[in-house]
């Protein structure tokens, strides 16, 4: 059996969605811990409901950002995941820690990659005035919101939309593609050529709100 490991940084809805969906469909899976780098991340509450071992590891405890990933590591491996998921993981990693889990670390970002990797997506997008939006799931390199990328939804910006209007209806889609991407993984049919990821047997790697 597969095991994964998460790591939030606060509500944690995007693991909740791979959880429920790997609930529905039977998936061959051991959700084998859930890490948050703060203690009050609402997704523990939701992973200790489930049974899932969830743990706070306080990155303020730590001297530097290469000590608490190195901590970080430890707990993972402890683990031993077959995947590492980054679900709203609100820090930047060492080049040491994605080196560690090259080609099993994958994280959600809202926005369609390449366009506004980084911090406040939606309110970036709303002020460029583009008509599409949306979400990427991407394999972890070592840039930040870079990687070869599993598949994306798109989502269209209406008129009006406030920034957490286009959020809401960005995530509902995160809440669909992720789990998606994640079952791949599982699966074994994703293959990393050059900075691209192929799905086999071929199926659409883009997904539209409807
Ligand atoms: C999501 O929008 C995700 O794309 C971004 O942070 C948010 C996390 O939400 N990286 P949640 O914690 O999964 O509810």
């Amino acid at each position: 059996m597969h095991s994964i490991v998460t790591l939030i940084s606060g509500r944690g809805s995007n693991f909740e969605a791979i959880v429920k969906t790997a609930q529905k469909e039977n998936w061959a899976v051991q959700f084998s811990g859930v890490i948050a780098n703060r203690p009050e991340a609402k997704g523990l509450d939701f992973a200790r409901s489930h049974g899932i071992p969830a743990l706070a590891l306080d990155h303020k405890a730590y001297p530097d950002r290469a000590a608490f990933d190195r901590a970080l590591m430890q707990q993972i491996d402890l683990l031993k995941p077959d995947l590492v998921v980054l679900a709203g993981f609100m820090r930047i990693l060492t080049p040491e820690f994605i080196r560690h889990y090259a080609g099993k670390l994958i994280n959600i970002h809202p926005s369609l990659l390449p366009s506004f990797p980084g911090l406040h997506t939606h309110e970036r997008a709303l002020e460029a005035g583009v008509e599409t939006h949306g979400a990427s799931v991407h394999f972890v390199s070592e840039g930040v919101d870079e990687g070869p990328i599993i598949c994306q939804a798109s989502v269209p910006v209406l008129p009006g939309d406030s920034a957490a209007q286009l959020a809401a209806r960005v995530l509902q889609m995160e809440h669909q593609i992720y789990p998606r991407a994640v079952k791949w993984y599982l699966d074994g049919r994703l293959r990393i050529e050059g900075n691209q990821v192929k799905v086999y047997p071929p199926e659409s790697q883009l997904f539209a709100h409807e």
